[in-house]
């Protein structure tokens, strides 16, 4: 730290006095001048400048002080502590959480983590999803879903069109691959804001790095909101449930969206409600025409999964006619 004090002394000029009588003529404008100088108030020397800086600068030296190094229990015990911690270690330092509190899911790309969150967020929870370095190796590579989305080459320039030669995003160097990871992350964490700003049945996103994204926890302390292909619903329910979903997936096309995964895995069922998480895999139907598809098994997932509660639909009707009224004419292979 700068200290502004000896700074100011060591670079003081010594005063030297040459005349001491001035003669009459500067007598005169010393006069002239003084009498029309306003006179200026004094100001105390902890007033100044320098020194109300040097003060502010050591509160806030002594709050990262007395700030706890970020080093939740629950992580420091593990084998991947490092890059754990230094996935969640930029939502500490934005003072987006405060402590990691248990691990929500463990899987072979992604683990989730409950988060206790800072109070500026306005929420107890937050759940983190850090996806594993080892994805920057074994990114899903499918044309079907690289050509779907805006990628991102080396320099994190957006990449346009439906690009089929390997541009430097998907080119196999380490930073290609990372770059084109990042841009995968990034894709799912503003679809998702996107889709919450407009009232989507999805958890509000808070940030997001290279690895990682911050969102709304869904679920209590103890446990995550279960899965819809873990719970069993009330009779009553699958009807409005249904409908809910179908039209979340509606209302994303009508934003450019496509999930591209949606599953009973990947809705969250908690007191009555349902929320769509994991748009990993989203995709835009104005980039690329051929996720018409991607559509279809979105519905017809849906609709295998309420057929259990008798409720009868047909998802390539449903599929075509919301394409139709959001899309326009079925392309040609569909
Ligand atoms: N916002 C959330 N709140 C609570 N639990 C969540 C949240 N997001 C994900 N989870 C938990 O983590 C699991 C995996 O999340 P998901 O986004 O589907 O990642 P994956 O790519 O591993 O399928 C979910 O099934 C759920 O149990
Ligand atoms: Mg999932």
């Amino acid at each position: 730290m700068k200290n502004h004090f000896e700074y100011d002394l060591e670079e003081e000029e010594p005063v030297t006095f040459v005349k001491i009588k001035p003669g009459r003529r500067e007598r005169a404008a010393q006069n002239t001048s003084l009498r029309r100088k306003k006179p200026q108030p004094k100001t105390s020397y902890e007033s100044s400048p320098d020194v109300q800086r040097w003060l502010s600068e050591q509160a806030y030296d002594e709050m990262e002080r007395t700030r706890p190094a970020f080093n939740p229990s629950l992580v420091a015990s593990r084998r991947d502590a490092p890059w754990i911690l230094s996935s969640l270690m930029p939502f500490y330092d934005q003072q987006l959480i405060t402590d990691v509190l248990h691990e929500a899911h463990g899987g072979k790309e992604a683990t989730v983590f409950c988060c206790a969150a800072h109070p500026s967020t306005g929420m107890e929870y937050l759940a983190a999803k850090i996806y594993r370095p080892r994805m920057f190796r074994s990114l899903r590579n499918d044309a079907i879903y690289r050509f779907s989305r805006v990628q991102r080459d080396e320099e994190g320039q957006a990449e346009h069109g439906n690009k089929r030669r390997g541009s430097a995003a998907t080119r196999k160097t380490e930073r290609g691959r990372a770059a084109q990871v990042a841009s995968w992350i990034e894709y799912e964490y503003l679809t998702q804001r996107m889709l919450y700003e407009h009232d989507a049945d999805v958890p509000q996103t808070f940030a997001y790095i290279g690895n990682a994204v911050l969102m709304e926890y869904i679920g209590g302390f103890e446990e995550p909101a279960p899965r819809l292909s873990d719970v069993e619903l009330a009779e009553d329910e699958a009807q409005p449930l249904f409908d809910c979903i179908m039209h979340n997936i509606e209302q994303a096309l009508s934003l450019g969206r496509i999930h591209g995964d949606l599953s009973a895995y990947n809705i969250l069922y908690g007191q009555g409600e349902v929320r769509l998480i994991d748009f990993a895999q989203a995709v835009d139907p104005y980039h690329n025409s051929d996720v018409y598809s991607l559509l279809q098994r979105d519905i017809e997932r849906t609709c295998h999964y309420f057929a259990c509660y008798d409720l009868r639909a047909d998802a390539r009707a449903l599929a075509h006619a919301m394409w139709v009224r959001h899309m326009g004419p079925l392309p040609d292979f569909a």
